[in-house]
């Protein structure tokens, strides 16, 4: 049995899709196709949203002109491991409707859009990882983005797995798929008592 299959075994019978996708830290620089990127950002297109606002922005850079800014704006314990990837992009959620209005759930439908590039992402046998851990004025000021239309949620990382032995021993340690709570952690039939 592989690390992810015994980390990983679902208590109910689900697709594999869900299991089988995790968050290495190992990517190789073998680039992505324009076949490929188009994929990942159309699964991302389909994604549900409030009043279908798709509220959502994505703003990435592979080997082009803008990596070195890209790579900058992650905090450099992301940097030591993410620049190896062929494609970096920020996730952003649009604060305000055009006519001026909020868009409650848009960091919600934005985590929607992630979710289904990522799985597009597994299924094309490709891996990807989120980042929280980021410079977020740099991300604006950097990446050309106005925070008063924007907030941004996170970096992300797509790639082909890489070499694991080309990071340093903790990152290496740290290369196991996560498993996860119960069910009964997050979820409850009838109020919560
Ligand atoms: C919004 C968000 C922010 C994250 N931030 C980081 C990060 O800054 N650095 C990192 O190495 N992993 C980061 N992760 C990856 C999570 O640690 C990972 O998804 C979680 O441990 C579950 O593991 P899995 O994706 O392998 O199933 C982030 C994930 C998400 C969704």
């Amino acid at each position: 049995m592989s690390v992810v299959e015994n980390n990983r075994q679902p208590d109910a019978d689900i697709a594999p899709l869900f299991t089988e996708r995790w968050s290495t830290r190992a990517f190789s620089s073998e680039p992505l196709t324009d076949d490929e990127i188009a994929k990942l950002f159309e699964a991302a297109r389909w994604a549900p949203s409030n009043a279908n606002s798709q509220p959502w922005m994505v703003v990435y850079e592979t080997d082009g002109p803008d990596r070195e800014i890209f790579n900058s704006v992650m905090r450099p314990g992301n940097q030591k491991w993410a620049t190896a990837a062929p494609l970096l992009g920020y996730f952003f959620a649009k604060n305000n409707r055009d006519d001026g209005n909020p868009l409650p759930a848009s960091h919600f439908d934005t985590g929607s859009a992630w979710m289904s590039l990522a799985f597009q992402a597994s299924m094309m046998g490709l891996f990807t990882h989120a980042m929280g851990g980021i410079d977020k004025d740099a991300a604006y000021e950097r990446l050309g983005v106005s925070a008063d239309e924007y907030t941004v949620i996170c970096a992300f990382v797509v790639g082909h797995r890489g070499d694991v032995s080309a990071l340093d021993e903790e990152l290496q340690r740290r290369e196991v798929p996560n498993g996860r709570e119960p069910v009964s952690e997050h979820v409850t039939r009838g109020v919560v008592a």
